[in-house]
């Protein structure tokens, strides 16, 4: 019996997701959700995790698909849910389209939501972690308003779930800021000479795992952030 803790990381096949897998590889044993079949996932993605395919345009059909593959491997408890994946499209709010705006509030909104409620029992057999993957873009962000939107339902759902779940289960939100993935390219965003500037996967995975292992219910991972705790650490 593998005596690590389980962590599932939805949006696992790229980006932060995969780099985050790729940093709790070796402590713990990994359930890896994502759209892609798999024969497309990447070859980056760390062996002997189980990998399941969901996607989150339809969320009670994704969710099931988790249930199902969880109890086929008789896995019965969860120590961190990491739900992560996540989508949205650039452009002015009179630009989006009504299959977009659906799609970008599925994903990043209805899933985690019916998500977080079935891993629930998973989490609580062992007063586990339920991780929630925000954005800096939750405070608004122009030409992203739906993204913006789902990204701040997903910050008022992770503050009613930490007053219901108090006593049960840990609740965090962790909001990225910029950060190097493919998500600006499939957005429909050129980022141009400011992506020198963010942060890489594997950096943004860094400041992520640390956090999950501390107490912080909501924080922000920006430059200004990190480097405001870097100096902290210092002068104490
Ligand atoms: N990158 C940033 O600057 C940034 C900043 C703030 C917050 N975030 C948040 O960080 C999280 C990860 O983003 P990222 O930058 O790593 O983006 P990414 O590289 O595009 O990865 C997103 C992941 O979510 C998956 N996903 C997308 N739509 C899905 C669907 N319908 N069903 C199942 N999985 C789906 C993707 O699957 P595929 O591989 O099949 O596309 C991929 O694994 C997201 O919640 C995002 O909003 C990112």
């Amino acid at each position: 019996m593998d005596p690590r803790p389980i962590v599932l990381i939805t949006g696992a096949t790229a980006g932060i997701g995969l780099a985050l897998a790729q940093r709790l590889a070796g402590t713990h044993r990994l359930v890896l959700c994502g759209r892609r079949a798999g024969s497309e996932y990447p070859d980056e993605l760390p062996d002997g995790a189980l990998y399941i395919q969901a996607d989150f345009k339809d969320p009670l059909g994704a969710v099931e698909a988790i249930e199902t593959a969880l109890d086929e491997a008789g896995i019965e408890a969860l120590h961190r849910v990491v739900i992560n994946a996540g989508t949205g499209y650039y452009g002015s709010v009179e630009s989006e389209r009504p299959d977009t705006i659906r799609e970008t509030l599925d994903v990043n909104l209805t899933a985690p939501i019916v998500l977080a409620r079935h891993m629930a029992p998973f989490l609580e057999k062992v007063r586990g972690k339920l991780v929630l993957i925000g954005s800096v873009a939750h405070r608004g962000a122009a030409n992203m308003p739906t993204y913006a939107a789902s990204k701040a339902g997903l910050a008022g759902f992770a503050r009613s779930l930490e007053s219901e779940w108090q006593d049960r289960t840990a609740v965090q939100i962790i909001h990225p800021g910029p950060t190097a993935t493919e998500m600006h390219e499939k957005a429909g965003y050129d980022a141009g000479k400011l992506r020198r500037l963010f942060f890489s996967a594997a950096g943004m995975a860094d400041e992520i795992a640390l956090l999950m292992d501390g107490s912080k219910k909501t924080a922000t991972v920006s430059f200004g952030a990190r480097l405001r705790r870097l100096v902290g650490k210092r002068s104490s």
